[in-house]
């Protein structure tokens, strides 16, 4: 299995297990078995509200002697309501308590937005922390504490911009060694990767697979990565599967990947898109597919109701 490598040496299977949508009742089970596949990176976040159950899955993998703490990578996400410096400490204590674990591998800024303390999903306009209320610079030094703390061996970001990257220099210290956001095919983040590896920035893709389980209404009529043509080619031409393509693509990029399932069948077939080699013509037809599309747009947290518009999430707004 590939290796990114942080600047002090510390290692990052680059293939990780997601568990954003992980259902309760389910999440134990596939934590076991992707450990058991040979996953050694997990993908948590406080808001996907299992981090007690993925702990249970951790410990049950431990006791029965599978690997050892030491040899697992673990990451999790600090909930946008637990912003303001004094509270990112105890929002980090709260997750390790759930994961059962005294550490964490990796703590991400999960968005570059604030909401109020007893606000889980901000709706309304006095639901929201603006900047001047709660800056990202005073969120970046507490996460710098916590890393001097030991709590967290590396600190990152999830959907940063460039121009939000750019403001953590501002605050000096310690740069975000981690940006997770959303990469595939129809969004392959061509500036934001070029931006990172200058900066010396891992990158990880979430919804590697165009995350099929997001089906509401309002994603209806959004484009199909699974079922695309150019990816169902490339497939077959492999005899491997259309998931297989996607996690390989990323891995190709030198970009870690955490794709989602719950499965035990399909958490071993991810898990061996590790052995799967694209070819220069195959990245080229991935590169030509035509289409262009987020998953996440992140309307969800901007718009009239908040202080936060796109251009706060994405570049190319
Ligand atoms: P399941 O958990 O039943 O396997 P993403 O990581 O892009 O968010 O995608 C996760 C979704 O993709 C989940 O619905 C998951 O369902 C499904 N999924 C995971 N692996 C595969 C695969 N190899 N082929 C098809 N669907 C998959």
């Amino acid at each position: 299995m590939k290796k990114l490598e942080f600047q002090n040496g510390d290692k990052l299977p680059i293939l990780g297990l997601g568990t954003w949508k992980s259902e309760p009742g389910e999440v134990r089970k596939a934590i076991v078995w992707a450990i058991e596949a040979g996953y050694r990176h997990l993908d948590c976040a406080k808001i996907y509200q299992n981090e007690k159950e993925v702990g249970e899955g951790i410990a049950i993998a431990i006791e029965s002697g599978l690997v050892t703490r030491k040899d697992l990578f673990v990451t999790s996400k600090l909930w946008n309501n637990a912003h303001k410096a004094e509270q990112v400490r105890p929002a980090l204590e709260s997750t390790l308590k759930d994961l059962g674990l005294d550490y964490l591998d990796l703590y991400l800024v999960h968005w570059p937005l604030a909401f109020k303390s007893d606000v889980t999903f901000a709706k309304e306009p006095e639901d929201f922390h603006t900047y001047s209320e709660v800056p990202l610079g005073e969120t970046w030094r507490a996460m710098q504490e916590v890393k001097s703390e030991g709590l967290a061996k590396h600190i990152g970001v999830s959907n940063f911009n460039q121009n939000k990257l750019n403001e953590l220099k501002e605050v000096g210290g310690q740069q975000p060694e981690m940006n997770q956001v959303e990469m595939h095919p129809f969004l392959p983040q061509s500036g934001l990767v070029d931006y990172c590896k200058s900066h010396q920035i891992l990158m990880t893709a979430y919804s590697p697979l165009g995350s099929p389980d997001s089906r509401s209404d309002k994603h209806e009529n959004d484009p199909k990565l699974l079922s695309n043509p150019i990816v169902k080619e490339i497939a077959t031409k492999h005899g491997a599967t259309e998931g297989q393509v996607l996690i390989a693509w990323s891995i190709t990029r030198d970009i870690a990947v955490i794709p989602k399932s719950t499965n035990k069948g399909r958490i071993k077939e991810n898990f061996e898109a590790s052995q799967l080699e694209l070819d220069a013509e195959d990245l080229q037809k991935l590169r030509d597919i035509g289409i262009s599309h987020r998953f996440v747009d992140g309307s969800f947290f901007t718009g009239d109701n908040s202080p936060y518009t796109l251009s706060d999430l994405w570049d190319d707004h």
